[in-house]
């Protein structure tokens, strides 16, 4: 399985620029996940990918190969479409060996393969039916299934989870994961949904107006956001990101806060060592928090605020405290959301070597 490159691509429709400039590699075998907003250009580029649009400007390469001018089916990939895309007049098992069609395979190597895929994922029961007669998942399931059967080196999916309900959402992305570490494809897939991403992603490409705001582990994008985009876009609830200010006396290093709250940021790994009065954004995740009124130890900040509202999902809880002009969400116990009421103070602890702390001015990471 091939390693897949974007060498300086750009693209334009007419006067309009939808990439710029973009560079992005992946090795063999990696599920690179492209992540962004709706209109940020993800289809874009998987489709140049594919072949089916054209690159105004720079190179793709699958392997050693230079792909950029191929035909789509020269080009060893398989592709999962949002919409499915199988044939209403075709059995399953029909819509299975026209993933083949054009392969000149003979017979009874298509009716293997076509045997394989339906046992893998678990559709041999519906082969006789036609695509009406499956349900939303089914169908999902098939269009995976004539990707498979290509045996390709490559496989692109676009947005293939986004027509399913939440349940079935979750089952595929199990489903889709199963089949990368059974078969270790190298994979492309587009969505604007952070969980897939989370989940799925061996690399992670956040895009942004056509730009990748970040590349990395799930990990690495979570936890060191590149810039205020990216820690806005992954997590839920989001980050809490404040205005502060940087304060320096003697070895101290702190932001203080607008409303004169501080945060210790004295192990913080400044890249280049911050100026005084310097205006900063400090993000600080929601689940990081210690349980509200639980005793503070080795913290880099304790708040003193009142309760705005709390939010309960039966599994989870959301607590917003009164912070400055806005609301500090964190993490809490539901059965402590529950006594925790509108008005009331609590003290609540952000520990050290936690937050994420960026230029207030160009929202890079400092
Ligand atoms: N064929 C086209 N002609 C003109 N503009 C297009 C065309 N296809 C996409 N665009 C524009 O390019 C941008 C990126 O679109 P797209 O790649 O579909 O975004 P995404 O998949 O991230 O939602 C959008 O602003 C969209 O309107
Ligand atoms: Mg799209």
């Amino acid at each position: 399985m091939p390693r897949v490159s974007f060498e300086r691509i750009h693209k334009a429709f007419g006067a309009v620029t939808v990439l710029r400039d973009l560079d992005l590699s992946i090795e063999h075998g990696e599920f690179l996940v492209l992540l962004g907003p709706s209109g940020c250009g993800k289809t874009t580029l998987l489709n140049m990918l594919a072949g089916l649009t054209d690159v105004t400007g720079g190179r793709i390469l699958i392997g050693d190969r230079d792909v950029t001018d191929l035909d789509p089916k020269d080009r060893g990939l398989a592709m999962v479409f949002q919409s499915y895309a199988l044939y209403p007049t075709k059995t399953v098992r029909g819509n299975l060996r026209f993933g083949l069609a054009s392969a000149r395979l003979p017979r009874e190597e298509v009716e293997r393969r076509v045997a394989w895929a339906a046992r893998l994922l678990q559709i041999e029961p519906l082969l006789d039916r036609k695509p009406a007669q499956l349900s939303g998942g089914q169908r999902q399931r098939v269009a995976i299934g004539r990707a498979l059967v290509k045996h390709a080196e490559v496989l692109l999916f676009d947005e293939p989870l986004s027509n399913l309900d939440a349940k079935l959402r979750t089952e595929m992305r199990l489903e889709i994961k199963r089949l990368h570490d059974e078969l270790s494809p190298t994979v492309v897939y587009v969505t604007h949904d952070q969980i897939e991403a989370m989940t799925m992603a061996t690399k992670i490409a956040v895009m942004n107006n056509g730009v990748i705001q970040q590349f990395g582990t799930p990990d690495e994008i979570y936890e060191r956001p590149a810039n205020l985009f990216v820690a806005g876009f992954i997590g839920a609830p989001a980050m809490n990101l404040k205005r502060a200010r940087i304060l320096r006396r003697g070895g101290l290093v702190a932001g203080v806060f607008g409303n004169g709250q501080q945060i210790d940021l004295g192990d913080y790994a400044f890249a280049k060592a911050p100026q005084e009065g310097s205006e900063i954004v400090v993000g600080m995740r929601p689940e990081y928090f210690g349980p509200p009124d639980a005793p503070a130890r080795e913290a880099a900040a304790v708040f003193d605020l009142p309760v705005a509202h709390t939010e309960r999902t039966g599994s989870d809880a959301t607590g917003y405290l009164r912070f400055d002009e806005g609301l500090l969400s964190l993490r809490v116990e539901p059965g402590q959301a529950a006594r925790l009421a509108g008005g009331q103070k609590v003290r609540v602890a952000f520990p050290k070597g936690k937050a994420s702390l960026f230029d207030a001015a160009t929202g890079g990471r400092l």
